[in-house]
């Protein structure tokens, strides 16, 4: 078994915080073991909550559009969220539970080591630019060690506001350059020099 289906089964059973009690199934997370994109989203909602997968109901068919706008299928990414267990009434994640669910997250990130982290909605962005407005920074990218973070709009809320759906699907293709420019900086290891700016489309 791999160290990301063992991280997996660890999962399953946990009882880190008060939503394990409501629970019908952990969600961990699923997709390709070594991508070069993980997708992170908020928090299990009823389907994926029946069926113990991420993005599964009208907000991952949504997600899987998106996927395809730019050539990609679900099976070479990786998604997950921030807590695997679905909130009761889909409420927003409590400060307590995304701390307990944490460094779940943490070892998948260090298991799977991508080298772009595409954030969905605010939960998510907030894991790498707490405190900014994700109307702000969406579709912006920014390297934090050796990853790539990209703020995108939640699939669920873009779905049915048509201007955010505009925002997503446009952020969305603005991923593969994003991608590129990220695998070339990590490959060529360019010394720094003040005059070749290659992270600049980072806004860095
Ligand atoms: N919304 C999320 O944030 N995650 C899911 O898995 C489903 C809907």
């Amino acid at each position: 078994m791999s160290k990301l289906s063992q991280l997996h089964e660890e999962i399953l059973p946990c009882q880190r915080c008060q939503l394990a009690r409501q629970r019908t199934r952990t969600v961990p997370g699923e997709g390709a073991e070594n991508p070069d994109i993980m997708f992170i989203g908020e928090a299990p909602g009823y389907h994926e909550d029946q069926q113990g997968r991420p993005f599964v109901g009208s907000a991952g068919q949504f997600l899987t559009q998106l996927l395809a706008s730019i050539n990609l299928k679900r099976e070479q990414v990786y998604i997950t969220n921030v807590i695997k267990c679905r909130p009761p009434q889909n409420r927003d994640p409590l400060p307590g539970e995304i701390a307990a669910c944490r460094s779940w997250l943490d070892r998948q990130i260090e298991l799977i080591h991508p080298k772009m982290i595409v954030t969905l909605g605010r939960y998510s962005m907030a894991l790498f630019a707490d405190g900014k407005s994700i109307s702000k920074i969406h579709g912006t990218a920014q390297k934090k060690g050796d990853i790539i973070y990209f703020a995108m709009y939640h699939p669920a809320a873009a779905l049915h506001q048509q201007s955010l759906r505009h925002d997503i699907e446009q952020d969305m293709l603005k991923i593969p350059a994003v991608l590129a420019q990220a695998k070339s900086v990590a490959e060529v290891k360019p010394e720094p020099k003040p005059e070749a700016k290659q992270l600049n489309m980072f806004g860095g």
